[in-house]
């Protein structure tokens, strides 16, 4: 099948070179020349694992191709995916001028040429309820039918980190169409995926629409869940690895996403959950759940600074912290809504000074002349004279660490573990104070 990608992100670029690895032809366009320059060479913009492997492989057997031109796939094209951006407004509403700009383009091209293909315009990139309708809307304007143009959303579900995985092995694959060739043809790209288990489900637009949205919000609202229960166990002495463990056993509760730390972050779930927040507002509904989780979510980020406060009793200027881990989650190098970058910001305002390590993340804009930050060259040399050692991001470097070099090189062994890594009593043997969230907390100052 002929596919044309608009749209070379994360989400554009991951789904175009796994769909040219099922046997499609794909072309992946964006507008920044710059990109797709870099693109032809197999060079990614980005760190997500075993993407650039799979991106030079399918160049070599020419099913994958960029271009900074639609025009050059689109008379072929029988699918055309808009995966372009939709970052949040100042309102939390998604901007949406990205996507119409593209739906725009393809309905003028439709026009200007009579022998197209037969053709489906689809949104990827996660669009809020009604938008697959604004584009029947504008197709409907024109003299363009459903049979040259159908409209259909087909939400992703990736991770960031493990997203080449999720996409062969998807929980489900969620199709929404006014038109029910569109669906077939749809479900005939994934049909590989079919035959390995995974669900194709064929719904309406709005269903398609809203259930990534749903979804999101649902896995978010485990999070802040989890992380008040974390919050809980700190007051009562109670163990969160263990409540965790014990609700996940129960099979209606589920065991995924009930780890406590400080706060979700990323590109979806903070926009996703606001955006979703502001559509129920415009409905006339007060999605109070929703609106609880954020909250949850906003205090977690910076529940920290609290903690570091009582410890050096309301005074942290002067005072140097190692934070490991800069990105919002491992195996990716997106600082997007991280934590970190939160805390960080937080601790210069106290006057602290700042010292990190990340194994992706090498360079911070907006740091960038602040003399009290610094990127160091890994986690001893940011150890190193700091009055404590902040574990913000759970990447496996950060499971094994050398504690005993760790307190050869700190000035106050004081080590905060906000990602659960390390038993607070492996933490005390090494001689270190310690807070562990959700779990007994060893701080005696
Ligand atoms: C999320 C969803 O998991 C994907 O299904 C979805 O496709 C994607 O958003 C999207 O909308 O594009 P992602 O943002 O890549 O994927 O990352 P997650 O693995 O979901 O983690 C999000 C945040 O939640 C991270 O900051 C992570 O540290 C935090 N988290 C996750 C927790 O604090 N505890 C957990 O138990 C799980």
């Amino acid at each position: 099948m002929s596919i044309t990608i608009v749209g070379t992100g994360y989400v554009g670029l991951v789904t175009g070179t796994c769909l040219a690895d099922l046997g499609n032809s794909v072309i992946c366009v964006d507008t920044n020349t710059h990109k797709i320059g870099k693109l032809k060479n197999g060079e990614v913009p980005f760190f997500e694992p075993g993407l650039k492997e799979l991106i030079q492989k399918n160049i070599s057997t020419g099913r994958l191709s960029f271009s900074s031109d639609i025009k050059e796939s689109f008379n072929d094209s029988i699918i055309i995916f808009i995966a372009v951006g939709t970052p949040p407004l100042d309102n939390g509403e998604a901007d949406l001028s990205s996507v119409y700009s593209v739906a725009d383009e393809v309905i003028k091209l439709i026009k200007e040429n009579k022998n197209n293909v037969r053709k489906i315009l689809v949104t990827k990139s996660t669009v809020p309820v009604g938008t697959g309708k604004v584009l029947i809307e504008k197709r409907n304007k024109t003299k363009i039918t459903e049979d040259q143009l159908s409209i259909a959303s087909n939400p992703e579900f990736l991770r960031e980190g493990s997203a080449i995985h999720d996409f062969f092995h998807p929980d489900r694959i969620v199709l929404g169409s006014e038109n029910k060739w569109a669906l077939d043809t749809l479900a005939a790209i994934y049909k590989p995926l079919y035959r390995t288990q995974s669900p194709i489900l064929k719904t309406n637009l709005e269903t398609s629409e809203l259930s990534k949205y749903a979804s999101n919000a649902f896995l978010a609202t485990k999070i802040s869940f989890i992380n008040e229960i974390s919050n809980i166990c700190e007051l009562t002495g109670a163990d969160v690895e263990d409540v965790s463990k014990i609700m996940g056993m129960d099979a209606r509760i589920g065991k995924f996403f009930l780890h406590p730390g400080p706060g979700y972050g990323g590109s979806c779930f903070p926009k996703d959950t606001h955006a979703l927040i502001q559509l129920s507002k415009n409905l006339g509904y007060d999605l109070k759940i929703v609106k609880a989780v954020e909250s949850v979510n906003k205090e977690q980020k910076v529940k920290v600074i609290k903690i570091l406060l009582d410890y050096y009793k309301g005074n942290l200027s002067g005072k140097t912290f190692s934070i490991l881990g800069l990105s919002f989650k491992p195996n990716t190098d997106d600082i997007r809504e991280s934590s970190s970058i939160e805390i960080i910001r937080n601790l210069l305002q106290n006057g602290a000074k700042i010292k990190v390590f990340d194994p992706e993340v090498k360079h911070l804009d907006e740091f960038n002349n602040n003399k009290n930050f610094s990127i160091e060259k890994d986690t001893y040399a940011a150890a190193k004279n700091s009055d404590g050692i902040i574990v913000a991001t759970e990447w496996n470097t950060f499971r094994e660490l050398n504690l005993e070099k760790i307190k050869s090189l700190i000035k106050t062994p004081l080590f905060v573990d906000l990602r659960n890594l390390y038993h607070p009593e492996k933490l005390k043997e090494a001689g270190f104070e310690a807070y562990v969230i959700g779990r007994k907390l060893l701080k005696t100052s």
